[in-house]
């Protein structure tokens, strides 16, 4: 069963797209389903180019890794198109026929409501358009004449895949503590992040999957309102070099120290098998460009251990650099 889940552990951004862009290029990646919404962007960084994703998955680095959109997901069309374009995935990249539609009306709903704007956020309008599927009244992708091309049926797709043995990717959205259920309601995203909810927007069941890699980043940050423990002034956090803007929206995100407690509960959400830690770099520069653990300092390995101590799983993939291939790899 070769399928792993990507979660994010706090509030998202924890660099899931970097982590996803490395496995597709190391492992090849046969398949790269992504679920939640345009919302969220992951950063890839692949021969110089920056790509923020809002609908292509991260994997498409690896030019073989056939792309999903699973029917969990929301589509908003006339961003698939320009990241199409972009990445140039045409050929490659399939959105599950009963995917729903974000529509303009959703984003207006989502930025001129008093209740969603005081929860800040993001604006793309995935909440409205939750709720029009809830409903019951959600155009789907097979609605949709210009996106004929693209309709399949993900989960057949990738279930068969996995009968075949081709080594399938599930890429999560945001984090787990922006969870519906789990997160620090209601200053949530409107649907569940854990690994349960990746599987189930996919169309895969939990026994078919052999690995759920949660992913750390060396500090944590988040946008929007919402409580953030330990959170730094924003002129701390420029002071150490945390200071982050958002790659979807532009918003200031705030930042606080890494956080055990927090890390252990987004491993237990998840039941995460391993891990990954992003920007060790940011948090020790000395580290930048590394791409074996015996380079590392003592006091940064020290940091790595205590991770591993608190969480009980092993970091397995430690982020130096923003390219794809900044990454020292510690799998077996
Ligand atoms: P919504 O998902 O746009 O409804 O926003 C709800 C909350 O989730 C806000 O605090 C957003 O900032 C946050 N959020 C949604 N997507 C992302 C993401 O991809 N990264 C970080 N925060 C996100
Ligand atoms: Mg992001």
């Amino acid at each position: 069963m070769p399928c792993t889940v990507i979660a994010g552990s706090f509030w998202g951004d924890e660099g899931k797209g970097k982590i996803i862009s490395y496995l597709a290029l190391k492992d090849k990646l046969d398949y790269c389903v992504r679920t939640g919404s345009v919302n969220a962007a992951h950063t890839v960084w692949f021969q110089g180019n920056r790509y923020a994703l809002h609908m292509v998955p991260a994997a498409f680095v690896y030019e073989k890794c056939r792309l999903l959109i699973g029917a969990g997901a929301n589509v908003n069309v006339a961003k698939f198109f320009e990241e199409i374009e972009a990445t140039k995935v045409k050929n490659r990249i399939g959105i599950d026929q009963q995917a729903s539609i974000i529509e303009e009306k959703h984003s207006t709903q989502d930025k001129t409501n008093t209740h969603l704007k005081g929860l800040g956020t993001t604006g793309w309008g995935v909440g409205p358009a939750v709720e029009e599927r809830v409903r019951r009244t959600a155009k789907l992708a097979k609605d949709i004449p210009e996106l004929k091309p693209y309709l399949t049926d993900v989960a057949t797709e990738v279930n068969s895949a996995m009968d075949a043995g081709k080594k399938v990717l599930l890429e999560g959205t945001q984090g787990v503590m922006l969870s519906l259920f789990h997160g620090t309601y209601p200053y949530v995203t409107s649907r569940d992040t854990s690994a349960s909810a990746i599987c189930s927007e996919a169309g895969v069941g939990p026994t078919k999957i052999n690995n759920v890699l949660v992913v750390f980043k060396s500090f944590i940050t988040r946008v929007g309102t919402g409580p953030l423990p330990s959170e730094l002034s924003k002129e701390e956090a420029v002071k150490r070099g945390w200071f982050e803007t958002a790659a979807g929206t532009g918003r200031e995100r705030r930042s606080a120290p890494f956080n055990f407690e927090l890390a252990k509960k987004a491993v237990m959400l998840n039941s995460a098998t391993e891990a990954a830690l992003t920007k060790l770099d940011v948090l020790y520069p000395e580290c930048k460009g590394a791409r074996t653990y015996d380079a590392l300092s003592n006091e940064v390995k020290r940091f790595v251990g205590e991770i591993e101590k608190h969480t009980g799983i092993s970091v397995v993939l430690i982020g130096t650099g923003p390219e794809a291939l900044d990454i020292i790899d510690r799998r077996k």
